[in-house]
């Protein structure tokens, strides 16, 4: 078990395979209140309702479920309200709980309307999704979207508990498992760094290397018997919370963790959202080692490492050929990192595990290099 504290805020982090049946004594711990929304999604209500129902249906709380739309299209003005409106119906005060059982677009929504009603109350995610596990429910970033963008109304909200659980990874595709993965392999990327800067303490063999030589086994494996994985997931986890701890709004360190997302958010973008979150974050990750080759801060070879485990990862490692690289450009040149004629970069630096994410680069380099 884990704690992360963060201002008047205290999270249990319970992490592992099997993590999911302890729903009844984290409530217990949390008081979680008399009633108990639960927000999730129908992909993971046919996979999961048995093992939901079982942890639930102890007649200890008053149960409310809702079930919001796949994807994105949950993360809106009206499904805000229409979980606001439920909350008030069934008379909700601040000692209950919302429980949010889904992907990020779930947990980012769960976790606004938690935020928001009544001020805040008690709040429980369990990720379901391998992104959502490793990134999205862990650091208190909550949202939903705007019809001029994404994630543009939010608030930074902190969980009493989250439960990482890998077995619900069993029923992802493929492709949103790999999502995931890409950003695992991010962490990797930046662990030497989170390791000098925070209280992270890394293992005895730095993560890049242990997913150098196992990535086809953790592709392979069964998620809800892989130590492996797990293993990975908890890693990810801490180095998050590290960083978190360290800078909960994004003022400096936190920066850190964007490596990949500059020309990730301008690739998503221009792509209508199709591509999934990771794929993007892959693309970027490559261009991010360029960027850095070009500036004389990391060597081909390094670079040309960090390609070859994405594609082991079965991630994408090029701009796709028929995007338009004028929205690219134009979502690059409106990232709130920009100032200027120059934007700031997360970039290796040196050594694969270290970064700069500081790193000036002008937009007009940026534009050659795409
Ligand atoms: N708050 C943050 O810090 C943060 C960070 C990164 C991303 N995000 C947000 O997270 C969202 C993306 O998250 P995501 O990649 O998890 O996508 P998602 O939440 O859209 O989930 C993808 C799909 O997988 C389904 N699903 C979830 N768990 C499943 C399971 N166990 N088995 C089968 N299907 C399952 C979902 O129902 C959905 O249809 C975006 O909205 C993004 O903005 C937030």
């Amino acid at each position: 078990m884990l704690w992360q504290a963060s201002g008047e805020s205290r999270t249990r982090f319970d992490i592992g395979v099997g993590a999911f049946s302890k729903v009844q004594n984290i409530l217990g711990q949390i008081s979680s209140g008399k009633r108990v929304m639960i927000i999730s999604q129908r992909s993971v209500t046919e996979h999961w309702l048995p093992e939901v129902s079982e942890v639930f249906d102890t007649g200890k709380h008053e149960i409310v479920d809702i079930n919001v739309p796949e994807g994105e299209e949950c993360k809106s003005v009206d499904w805000l309200m229409k979980i606001w409106r439920r909350l008030q119906e069934h008379h909700f005060d601040r000692h209950d709980t919302l429980v949010a059982i889904g992907g990020g677009a779930v947990t980012d929504l769960a976790g606004f309307a938690a935020a928001t009603y009544l001020r805040g109350i008690n709040l429980v995610l369990v990720p379901t999704t391998l992104l959502a596990q490793v990134d999205a429910a862990i650091g208190g970033k909550t949202g939903i979207n705007l019809p001029a963008g994404k994630n543009l109304a939010g608030s930074f909200y902190f969980p009493q508990a989250a439960i990482v659980d890998p077995q619900f990874l069993s029923t992802l595709t493929k492709e949103q498992f790999n999502s995931g993965m890409a950003e695992i392999i991010k962490y990797a990327l930046l662990e030497k760094t989170i390791a000098d800067e925070t209280e992270y303490k890394p293992g005895p063999r730095p993560l890049l290397e242990i997913l150098e030589s196992n990535m086809e086994e953790i592709m392979h494996a069964d998620p809800d018997k892989s130590e492996l994985l797990a293993g990975i997931i908890t890693s990810s986890v801490r180095m998050k919370l590290a960083v978190v701890g360290k800078d909960t709004k994004e003022g400096n360190l936190r920066r850190c963790l964007n490596l990949g997302h500059t020309l990730g958010h301008g690739i998503e973008k221009a792509m209508d959202y199709s591509l999934p979150h990771g794929n993007a974050v892959s693309i970027g990750m490559v261009f991010a080692c360029e960027v850095a080759v070009r500036e004389k801060m990391l060597d081909r070879k390094s670079a040309e490492r960090v390609t070859k485990l994405l594609t082991k990862a079965h991630l994408p490692t090029e701009i796709p050929v028929d995007i338009d690289k004028r929205v690219i450009v134009e979502a690059m040149t409106q990232d709130k990192k920009r100032q200027g004629n120059v934007i700031k970069f997360v970039l290796p630096n040196k050594k694969l595990g270290s970064v700069d994410y500081s790193y000036e680069v002008k937009l007009d380099n940026l534009e050659d290099l795409l």
